[in-house]
């Protein structure tokens, strides 16, 4: 059955193994099915939720763009863009605003997690910022959103909204109810100096996470200095639950070399830490340079970058402009 695929990527910087393997690998497998309309977008809008230099979000935005491509996103197959360009998102935003309480809300845990203790300090743009991703997704008529396990509670939220105006409005099947498209495994992958953190790009130490503009003597020790515990590696899955940063790892390796745990964990067993990490190098700067030195070579090529950002933009105007004044009417504008 074919697909009407979106999702959508930050332009912060530090792009990382996390938004790979989490979401970008996947969005490059979907691309790839012919059968499936693909929309990649550079969510420009929801990067002003924190505070953003000009110059460098400007950087930041071509950046994503090429990464989506040096990863292997064919632009000829899909939609690429930046929200930004296309005001019905913004529009889409204000008006399903008004129609999601704020009780549920209230519930978003990555807000609590990003606002930290002070909230009362945090954007009002970080507080409603899902609902702009709802925007983004039900403008497109979206049904299936591949992201990474964080975005998950996100993803019900847009179902809910989604729900909710098609009942107010007494508009059955309007806007289209999307699947989320999370990986069963590895979908969550964490800091190499701690399991229990996620993998981010704000975290301070850059020790903590694979950039996917790193060289291969940058992963190479990245991988040497991660933590792990003094147990050699054992094939019972079961215990791996106490010991996170093994699991990571392992899970790590699993997810880029795109074999099960149960397959690594007996390729692995009984060996070292040192065993797993020397291989790990080896692969990750295998699959991830290539990436890396396309993204370098991509990035200077401001005039094509723009262009394509721009083609990509008027598809998505179509689009999303023909749904936002149907939204319009529907509302009584
Ligand atoms: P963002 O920019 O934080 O992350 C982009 C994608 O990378 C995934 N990801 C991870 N996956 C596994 N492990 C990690 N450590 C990890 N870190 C990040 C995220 O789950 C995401 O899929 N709100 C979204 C962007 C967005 C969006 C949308 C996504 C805006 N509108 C519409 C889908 C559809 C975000 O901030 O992702």
């Amino acid at each position: 059955m074919s697909k009407k695929i979106f999702s959508g990527v930050q332009p912060t910087g530090n792009l990382h193994l996390g938004n790979y393997l989490g979401a970008i690998k996947n969005f490059v497998d979907l691309n790839n099915d012919d059968e499936n309309e693909c929309i990649f977008c550079v969510v420009d809008l929801h990067a002003i939720t924190t505070k953003q230099d000009k110059e460098q979000l400007r950087n930041n935005i071509r950046e994503t763009a090429a990464t989506f491509i040096a990863s292997g996103i064919d632009p000829s197959k899909s939609i690429i863009f930046n929200q930004s360009k296309v005001h019905a998102h913004s529009e889409g935003s204000w008006m399903l605003s008004c129609m999601a309480p704020m009780g549920w809300l209230n519930r978003m845990t990555q807000f609590k997690e990003k606002a930290g203790k002070d909230k009362e300090k945090a954007s009002v743009g970080l507080y409603i910022y899902p609902i702009l991703m709802a925007s983004d997704i039900l403008l497109y008529d979206a049904t299936h959103v591949p992201v990474g396990e964080d975005q998950k509670q996100h993803l019900e939220l847009t179902r809910d909204i989604a729900q909710k105006f098609n009942k107010d409005f007494n508009c059955a099947d309007f806007l289209k109810v999307p699947e989320p498209l999370i990986k069963k495994d590895f979908s969550r992958i964490m800091s190499l100096k701690d399991g229990l953190k996620k993998m981010s790009k704000s975290d301070p130490s850059d020790l903590s996470r694979i950039n996917l503009t790193d060289t291969k003597d940058e992963i190479t020790n990245k991988i040497k200095k991660a933590k792990t515990d003094s147990f050699p590696i054992s094939n019972e899955k079961n215990k791996l639950k106490d010991r996170p940063e093994a699991e990571n790892l392992l899970g790590i390796y699993s997810s880029i070399s795109n074999q099960t745990l149960d397959k690594t964990l007996e390729e692995f067993d009984g060996k070292n830490f040192s065993d797993l990490k020397s291989q790990l190098a080896e692969i990750l700067s295998s699959k991830i340079s290539p990436i890396s030195d396309e993204i370098k070579k991509l990035i200077n090529e401001h005039k094509y970058l723009d262009e394509l950002l721009e083609q990509g933009a008027s598809k998505a105007e179509e689009i999303a402009g023909k749904k936002i004044n149907e939204m319009k009417k529907i509302i009584g504008f």
